[in-house]
């Protein structure tokens, strides 16, 4: 077990060896480094074994100035570059805990928002309290976003903080600041192969995907960068979006009511384009059927890109394409036999057996889409 010295007890326990493995991402952060190190250095090493591990995804000099700073560092320093990133920060974070081998990790910015004199209190907070996850929070009492410059930036966080609460309540039960970088967690409590990381808002990955761990939270003043600039922007927000959307469609019937709603926003296109095709005098019968590409076209894009990107399996995309369009037009063929069928077989009258026939060939669309675009 591992113990924070002064808040042990009766004394008795003896922290192991490389009892937390600080996981660091970097992306361009040489100007960061021997300030990061330095404080480590002066508030971990003494009170908790640890090393730290970066994983790196830089252009710039960073990997080569850890490595050189790290000579003079008296615990073990190791970079992960990766030469191919995926998932961003959160899949370099993800890369960190799947190669950890201390029974907890801390994860850490590189550019000194995240105070490294915390870390220590982090570890021995769950150690305590018997958490399997311990967040650091700015939403506590004595907390605060000091380094969060700029109001568009502090609202932002608040909207992305109350989205995810709402959307997550039950697995995000305890934790005040599910979008915080900065947080412990026992190595036992994660399966690396169930996270599908998708950029900046890793805890809410982690707590999402995981369920039920045992949490606990520490407040913490989120400071000014040290050097450098953020490299969050729009494009990091909308990536945000797909990640709620991902997260909240992990589940089948989750995902055929997002599918539905897709199918929904489909009818925008089709119209548009119907329009613009009958006022070329094209016949409204082969423009319908025009039309209704230009809805698929558009279902498909917002399908791969939103529902099923970590779904893609081994198909190419033209494959995919091909089974989509042929799916999604079957969709049309299938549905007069199949209100005739219903008509004459159960005896429906028109309006019912029509909504059944629509109901029924959302379902066969959803679930063939499922098993026969997007299977394993
Ligand atoms: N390896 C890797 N790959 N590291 C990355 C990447 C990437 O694609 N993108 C960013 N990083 C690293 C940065 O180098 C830095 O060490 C850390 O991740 C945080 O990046 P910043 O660009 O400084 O993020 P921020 O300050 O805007 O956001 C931080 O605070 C937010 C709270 O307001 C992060 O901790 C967010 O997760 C947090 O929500
Ligand atoms: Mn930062």
């Amino acid at each position: 077990m591992t113990v924070h010295p002064e808040t042990e007890l009766d004394g008795a326990e003896v922290p192991e060896p490389g009892a937390v493995t600080i996981v660091v991402p970097t992306f361009n952060e040489q100007d960061n480094i021997a300030e990061l190190l330095y404080r480590v250095t002066e508030s971990v090493p003494h009170r908790l074994p640890c090393e730290v591990l970066f994983v790196d995804d830089s252009t710039d000099e960073t990997p080569r100035v850890i490595r050189e700073i790290a000579q003079d560092c008296p615990f073990p320093v190791t970079v992960l570059h990766r030469d191919e990133p995926t998932g961003g920060l959160g899949g370099a974070v993800v890369a960190g805990i799947r190669a950890a081998t201390s029974d907890w990790v801390v994860v850490m910015d590189g550019d000194l928002q995240h105070p490294p004199s915390l870390v220590p209190e982090l570890v021995a907070t769950g150690e305590q309290e018997g958490a399997q996850l311990v967040v650091a929070s700015r939403y506590l009492p004595g907390g605060s976003r000091a380094g969060l410059s700029g109001g568009h930036r502090v609202a932002v966080s608040r909207a992305s903080t109350w989205l995810a609460k709402g959307l997550f309540p039950r697995a995000l039960r305890g934790i005040s600041d599910p979008m915080s970088g900065f947080f412990a967690i026992r190595r036992a409590a994660v399966h690396p192969d169930a996270l599908k990381p998708l950029g900046y808002k890793i805890l809410l990955e982690l707590a999402v995907r995981t369920g039920r761990l045992s949490v606990a939270e520490v407040p913490f003043v989120f400071q000014e960068r040290h050097a450098g600039e953020s490299k969050s922007g729009l494009r990091e927000g909308l990536r945000y979006l797909r990640h709620l959307v991902e997260l909240r469609t992990a589940a089948p019937l989750a995902r055929m009511l997002v599918f539905g709603l897709i199918g929904l926003t489909g009818f925008v296109p089709n119209l548009l384009a119907l329009s613009a095709l009958t006022h070329t005098g094209l016949h409204y019968l082969p423009a319908e059927v025009l039309a209704n590409q230009a809805g698929v076209a558009w279902n498909f894009l917002l399908i791969e890109g939103l529902l099923f990107r970590t779904r893609r399996g081994h198909r190419h995309w033209a494959d995919r394409t091909a089974r989509f369009a042929l799916l999604a037009n079957a969709d049309l063929v299938l549905r007069i036999p199949l209100i005739a069928l219903f008509v004459r077989e159960l005896g429906l009258a028109v309006l019912p057996a029509t909504a059944l026939a629509l109901v029924t060939t959302f379902v066969l669309r959803f679930a063939g889409t499922e098993a026969l675009v997007y299977a394993k």
